[in-house]
């Protein structure tokens, strides 16, 4: 038996080393801020992403729109496809340093076909930044991505970009952000005019002004001043504009929301910020002023209740996977929030769903293309890990006890195609990558009941068919064919009793993988007809 003293002795250590993981794992929560940027295609996303990086330092390439512009494609861009049409397909993650904040920035692509990639990829997010043009204002994919932030109750702040061209006034999208999206906005910043007028912002929290200098506006100057009556803005700025600006301003004052950090947070109030990406206007202090506004992580629901990120015992949720991000290397990587307790490389999890525990060995962290190996990392963090075909979208790891992160929302495919083979030599090819990117989750197969063995994809924007078919093409060296079909709606039934044979008339029965019995309908008549007589019968949108 050990001597009493020993144990004590032991023990102690056990409880200060304790102390200080859960006092390493706090400081290291508090300085995180883990957020998407939403938009519609064309705002202005990777402008404005790749100038964060810039003042992360993450990457040196000043300039690198205009880089872009001449290899087709941005660095957060992987596939080939988004080279070719200059999108961004795929959702990546970027990660850097900014005084002394640990910031992670989720990529999500800003086609509307690839939406249902894009949600799960916000429920990873603990804030996000929506990007309006400010000529456009707020447009259809905006209202999408923002109803799926609002639902998670998430801070939403908002940059209006491109104020270095014409376009609506600052009081025109603050009612149109009311009126369209039913949020109340609080402007962090003002233009002092707009277009080819601009010639600055004023700062309204910290009662500075930031000036466009030179002819080309290449340099920018940021004055301290006592308030927007301060001369230095007139002289800088005209008597026109400035007068314009102290009226604005006097108005926003009086009629304006004031700023109300709880509604913030609680996702009621977006702070605006207005700037021009391209020209790096207003970026710097939008990012100063977003990291200390964002929430840091905070807790995610779980089966066992509420899991606070500073729980010293590590857990984190698949919310995406990806084949052959390289080509070269032919790898599968899962993509996972970590939501509590520190990750360490090669430290053994419970894979949750398989009951089997699993060695967590070469983590990556991601800047688009070039991947560090992560050693350590934290709630808020996202992590890639390789993955031998044992992961699926929504999976959670922990380490102790069993903790199963809430469902990730799934979407009913609404196009419809049966795919096949041109070459039926290929077929085990097929069937590999079939599997493969099935799981990734942005293509859902189906089977027919019928005396025809057909393979049916479903899908929720029909570009995910084109990549999809090059995918089969580039990565499976699969040519395959695409036979569109006229279904539009896809409902998984519940019920012990039914008979698929009834479901002929504009409508067909299909099995998913897991051999549910799947109803697919041409329209919305034929569903709720077969609804109708099938009153015991439960049909879901999405699988049980
Ligand atoms: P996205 O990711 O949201 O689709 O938008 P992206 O950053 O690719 O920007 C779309 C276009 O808007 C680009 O022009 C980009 O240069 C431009 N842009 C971004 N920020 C600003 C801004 O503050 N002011 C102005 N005037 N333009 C801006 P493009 O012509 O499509 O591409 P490129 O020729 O510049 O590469």
């Amino acid at each position: 038996m050990r001597p009493l003293s020993q144990t004590l002795h032991k023990s102690e250590g056990k409880a200060s080393m304790s102390q200080s993981l859960s006092d390493e794992i706090k400081q290291e929560v508090d300085r995180r801020r883990t957020f998407a940027i939403i938009s519609h295609p064309d705002a202005g996303k990777t402008t404005l992403t790749e100038k964060l990086l810039l003042f992360g330092g993450a990457i040196r390439l000043a300039g690198s729109v205009k880089a872009r512009k001449a290899s087709r494609h941005a660095t957060s861009d992987w596939m080939e496809i988004e080279k070719q049409r200059g999108i961004s397909v795929t959702s990546s993650v970027m990660q850097f340093d900014y005084l002394n904040h640990r910031v992670n920035i989720l990529d999500t692509p800003g086609h509307q076909d690839f939406s249902e990639d894009t949600y799960r990829t916000l429920t990873a997010a603990d804030s996000a930044v929506m990007l309006i043009d400010v000529a456009k204002g707020v447009e259809a994919q905006t209202i999408k991505l923002f109803q799926v932030c609002r639902k998670r109750g998430i801070p939403i702040f908002t940059f209006i970009n491109k104020l270095d061209r014409e376009g609506k006034s600052p009081f025109e999208l603050m009612e149109e952000l009311e009126q369209v999206l039913g949020i109340r906005s609080v402007p962090m910043n003002w233009p002092i005019g707009m277009g080819r007028e601009l010639c600055g912002v004023y700062d309204r929290m910290n009662s500075q002004v930031e000036l466009f200098q030179g002819n080309d506006h290449s340099t920018i100057e940021v004055r301290k001043v006592d308030d927007y009556n301060d001369s230095i803005i007139r002289e800088m700025a005209g008597d026109y504009l400035t007068d314009q600006l102290i009226s604005d301003l006097e108005l926003l004052d009086v009629a304006g929301d004031p700023f109300d950090y709880e509604k913030v947070q609680a996702g009621e109030l977006t702070p605006i910020f207005f700037g021009s990406a391209v020209n790096n206007f207003g970026v710097q202090t939008f990012l100063e002023n977003f990291l200390k506004l964002a929430p840091k992580p905070t807790s995610r629901n779980s089966t066992s209740g509420p899991i606070e990120p500073s729980n010293e015992k590590f857990s984190g949720y698949v919310f995406k996977i990806q084949a052959n991000m390289n080509p070269a290397h032919r790898d599968r990587i899962a993509f996972l929030r970590i939501c509590s307790g520190r990750f360490e490389r090669g430290m053994a999890v419970k894979h949750v769903r398989n009951k089997k525990e699993i060695k967590l060995s070469q983590p990556q962290q991601f800047l688009a293309q070039d991947r560090d190996i992560v050693e350590t990392a934290y709630p808020g963090d996202i992590i890639g890990l390789f993955d031998p075909g044992i992961f699926r979208i929504g999976d959670s790891l922990s380490q102790g006890s069993e903790v199963e992160f809430d469902e990730l929302p799934t979407f009913s495919p609404e196009i419809f195609s049966k795919v096949t083979v041109k070459n039926a030599l290929k077929h085990k090819q097929y069937q590999k990558g079939l599997d493969q990117l099935t799981e990734e989750g942005t293509i859902q197969v189906f089977y027919s009941t019928g005396n025809f063995d057909e393979t049916i994809l479903g899908v929720v924007g029909h570009l995910q068919f084109e990549v999809f078919e090059h995918r089969m093409k580039a990565e499976y060296g699969v040519d395959i064919q695409l036979h569109r079909m006229t279904f539009q709606f896809a409902r998984w039934i519940v019920d012990d009793q039914i008979d698929p044979s009834k479901f002929r008339i504009n409508s067909t029965m299909v099995k998913d993988k897991k051999g549910n019995y799947v109803a697919l309908f041409e329209n919305e008549y034929a569903m709720r007809t077969a609804i109708d007589k099938n009153p015991n019968s439960k049909f879901l949108e999405t699988a049980p």
